[in-house]
């Protein structure tokens, strides 16, 4: 507040409104009403220095959640002796990879999808998830509050904060990155007071990643340079398509009811399936995706994205509902993945029109039993083979010779006549003739 100012008597009634009238969210804590905190616990900086900074600024206790959605690479001893070691009354580890696959990664096949022209959707996938997750070990532990590392400018913290306000309205919300004003430099200050161990060197930032085992994103660094192509170091994931092998692969995908079950011919559970289908994409360059994208906050942001297994998924499931829908239902469907693919991206995982529309996308997803191939070659993934029991499609009727009985070639004219009528109607009332 600035003192030289002239005081206005009208503004001034405002400053002495009571606190509530200030408060932007219902579902945000005060300062009193933190007890005890569940803190969706990462293991990186920023969820370290929030697991100290929650005990000292709110004198509270804090429990850690780490749940796993098949992120590579990751210790889990490693994260939860972190959290220990930082004052966490308890770390849980959660495997949530079977229900990850299950629940959102397939409702996600079957509907295509994609949002924006690229972007798989996996991080909007896991948050309402993890979130839900938050909840369930929030209320088993006694925490009235759950806090997250998500920043005020990201979609993350729509989703993580959606979700827990819809499922759960009474716990509340801390997102302590949000306000606590620290950059990069002074949590790593706060870390080296506090005994936080801080990975890598202090200097250089490294990227903003997140992943699971259905897609990996970077941001940031010189990614915020629209005119700056990737740097080579960007690509943790995803082999280069310069560096894959010379000699293509051959992939062949089953699906039953929309869902992956195998991978050239051989059974796999869906979790497995999706590392083994991120495997052979990544030996061979694909699913590079270099992204712009609409935030629902209003940002464009650019991620560089590494999702080699929905390259291939996607695109094989695509194929195949194509092949065993109508012409209708073809045109129809990707109305509606769409808007599902919004609906998620958009932190409205619980909305029930995604529900509704999630009825009619397996419905149809009924019929996509079959089997693609897919050709894999230094970043380009083609479909080469098709096969379904249910295909809508018939070789003999495709062929030149006429085949009489369902189709007719002499019959085509007649059909030609009545088709054309409103353009031809059309173009002699404009008087073209
Ligand atoms: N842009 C993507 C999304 O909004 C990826 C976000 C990745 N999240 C992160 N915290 N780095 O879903």
């Amino acid at each position: 507040m600035n003192d030289e100012q002239p005081r206005d008597p009208h503004t001034e009634v405002h400053r002495v409104a009571d606190p509530d009238a200030t408060r932007v969210a219902s579902y945000l804590a005060q300062p009193g009403e933190v007890g005890r905190v569940l803190l969706l616990y990462s293991g990186g900086l920023d969820t370290s220095v929030m697991l100290k900074w929650i005990q000292d600024e709110y004198e509270a206790e804090v429990v850690a959640l780490t749940v796993n959605l098949g992120q590579p690479g990751e210790d889990y001893d490693v994260v939860r002796g972190k959290a220990m070691q930082l004052g966490a009354l308890d770390c849980h580890v959660v495997d949530a990879r079977e229900e990850f696959a299950s629940e959102y990664v397939a409702p996600a096949i079957r509907a295509n999808a994609d949002y924006g022209d690229g972007y798989p959707l996996f991080t909007a996938l896991g948050r309402p998830l993890i979130a839900k997750l938050a909840v369930e070990y929030a209320r088993r532990t006694g925490c009235d509050t759950i806090a997250h590392g998500c920043t005020g400018k990201g979609n993350d913290q729509v989703r993580i904060e959606a979700t827990i306000a819809t499922l759960a309205p009474e716990l509340k919300v801390i997102a302590p990155v949000r306000s606590w004003q620290m950059g990069r430099d002074e949590e790593i200050a706060y870390a080296r007071k506090h005994g936080i161990p801080v990975k890598g060197g202090t200097e250089t930032a490294p990227y903003s990643i997140d992943d699971n085992l259905w897609g990996r994103s970077s941001e940031g660094k010189w990614i915020e340079d629209l005119a700056h192509a990737p740097d080579d170091d960007v690509f943790q994931l995803v082999t280069r398509p310069e560096l894959a092998p010379d000699e293509p692969e051959i992939v062949t995908v089953g699906f039953e009811a929309g869902v992956p079950v195998s991978l050239n011919g051989e059974r796999l559970k869906l979790v497995d399936l999706l590392e083994r289908a991120a495997s052979i994409g990544m030996k061979h360059g694909v699913g590079i995706v270099d992204h712009i994208e609409d935030r629902i906050v209003g940002l464009k942001v650019r991620d560089i994205y590494e999702v080699p297994a929905a390259a291939i998924l996607l695109k094989a499931h695509r194929e195949l509902e194509r092949l065993v829908g109508t012409i209708h239902q073809n045109q129809f469907k990707p109305e509606l993945d769409r808007k599902w693919a919004y609906l998620v991206y958009a932190g409205l995982w619980w909305e029930p029109l995604r529900e509704d529309i999630q009825a009619y996308v397996e419905h149809v997803n009924t019929r996509v039993t079959g089997t693609i191939g897919l050709k894999l070659y230094k970043g380009s993934v083609r479909v080469v083979t098709r096969e379904s029991p249910n295909a809508v499609y018939d070789a003999q009727l495709a062929t030149f010779a006429d085949s009489g009985g369902l189709f007719s070639q002499s019959a085509s004219p007649g059909f030609i006549e009545i088709w054309s009528l409103q353009s031809r109607m059309a173009r002699r009332a404009r008087g073209d003739q």
